[in-house]
């Protein structure tokens, strides 16, 4: 037998402890995978930012990107890299460019799923262009944004329609209010939607090719906090319903990794924000769930890169469009949206690998998430995001919340 290593690429911005985790437990993990004649091993490597010929070849066999969302230059070298070098990246750059919060809403809308009633409107005020004058004069209409709240009813939220980290976010009670955050929203053309009120659940469903997590959130808690340790907070039926939804988004964008916020009012589960392409993955937000993300991480990284899963190169939404034409409940739907969702993570086969090869990751998970080094990790994150005199007690707090999922048995 042959032996070949696969090439993975980390394409990092700001991120610190996941990439240390990762790194530190693939040289743990010690693979050799038999697949085909071949032994196959893994090579991890930090993608450098550097001028490329368009002709040069890409050494990676998988990117794990983190930048495309904002750093141009390694988005094209990674669009590049799936045009002309057979890489495998997650997620679709094409997608991740396109498809803002706006279309998320727009598709899960015509596939059926009750998004609240959210309405676009033009910015409040541009950059100067010479053809703005005869535009706006001819065509833009003066409108009342408090004619919009009555049809939404108050309160609603105004929201930049490409969102991302709760920039330009207003819960607007009033008609003063609504003009107020209206002419504060400068450029940004927004959309008004209906606020979901009186929620009883805030759940976040982080999704990792056919893996998914929900964790119950707090909105209104300190950042470290948000993401909270409660169990129990919903049935599995409930569980069951947003890995649904989470698989069908993320199929639909061909967003691998992405996580998908959903409200719970009178039994039915509102997603409210699903474009998330490069979702949170820090020690400092996730704690107790950490250990889950990284593993997540690994698992569908060695995976792809250990088969040589194509990369889908192009959205195929059809499918999806024809189960929503059918006369057919919502529920039934969401499973033939799924079914179609597993198919292309290749839930069954995926599952097969990490029984086979994987078997000794949740062991070398546990002794890793009890060493110095991972302990070293959780720090420099610290360090990175807090002031001095906060770094030691954020640390420990951290720390011991991740010895909590240790000790609670690795859930
Ligand atoms: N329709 C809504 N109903 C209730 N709360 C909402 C709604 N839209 C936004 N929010 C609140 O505002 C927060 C930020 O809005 P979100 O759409 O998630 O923006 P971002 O993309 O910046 O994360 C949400 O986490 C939630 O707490
Ligand atoms: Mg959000």
């Amino acid at each position: 037998m042959a032996e070949v290593i696969r090439q993975i690429g980390l394409s990092l911005g700001a991120d610190v402890c996941w990439p240390l985790c990762f790194e530190a437990m693939m040289k743990r993990l010690d693979l050799s995978i038999p697949v085909g004649g071949d032994t196959v091993r893994f090579a991890v490597e930090r993608v450098t930012i550097e001028p490329f010929d368009l002709r040069q070849p890409v050494k990676y066999d998988l990117v794990v990107d983190r930048l495309t969302h904002w750093y141009h230059t390694s988005r094209e070298w990674i669009k590049k890299g799936i045009v002309m070098n057979d890489l495998y990246v997650f997620n679709n750059p094409w997608s991740v460019q396109a498809n803002e919060k706006h279309t998320t809403y727009c598709a899960m809308m015509a596939l059926g799923m009750p998004i609240p009633e959210t309405w676009m409107l033009p910015p409040k005020s541009y950059e100067p262009t010479p053809d703005l004058k005869p535009t706006l004069t001819r065509y833009a209409k003066l409108f009342d944004i408090s004619r919009i709240g009555e049809k939404l009813g108050w309160p609603f939220f105004l929201k930049p329609y490409d969102g991302g980290g709760w920039r330009g976010v207003t819960r607007v009670a009033d008609e003063k209010l609504a003009w107020k955050a209206y002419e504060e929203s400068g450029k940004s053309v927004m959309h008004a939607q209906a606020s979901v009120e009186g929620f009883d659940r805030f759940v976040r469903c982080i999704g990792f090719g056919p893996q998914t997590r929900c964790v119950l959130y707090d909105p209104d808690a300190a950042l470290h906090d948000r993401y909270t340790m409660k169990s129990d907070y919903m049935s599995a039926a409930d569980e069951e319903h947003l890995r649904k939804v989470t698989l069908t988004i993320n199929a639909f964008f061909g967003w691998e990794f992405n996580s998908c916020e959903a409200l719970r009012r009178d039994a039915v589960w509102y997603p409210i924000d699903f474009a998330n392409p490069c979702p949170d993955s820090q020690v400092t937000s996730l704690h107790f769930h950490f250990p889950w993300l990284v593993k997540a991480y690994l698992r569908w990284t060695i995976f792809c890169a250990a088969v040589k899963r194509k990369m889908p190169r192009n959205l195929d939404w059809q499918p999806f469009y024809d189960v929503a034409a059918q006369d057919l409940s919502y529920a039934d739907k969401l499973d033939r949206y799924a079914r179609i969702a597993e198919k292309r993570f290749e839930s069954a086969r995926f599952e097969e690998f990490c029984a086979t090869h994987l078997k000794h990751l949740d062991e070398v998970a546990f002794e890793f998430f009890g060493s110095a080094e991972a302990k070293e990790a959780v720090r420099l994150k610290v360090v990175a995001l807090f002031p001095p005199h906060e770094i030691e007690n954020f640390t420990e707090l951290f720390w011991g919340r991740i010895q909590h999922w240790r000790a609670s048995g690795c859930p």
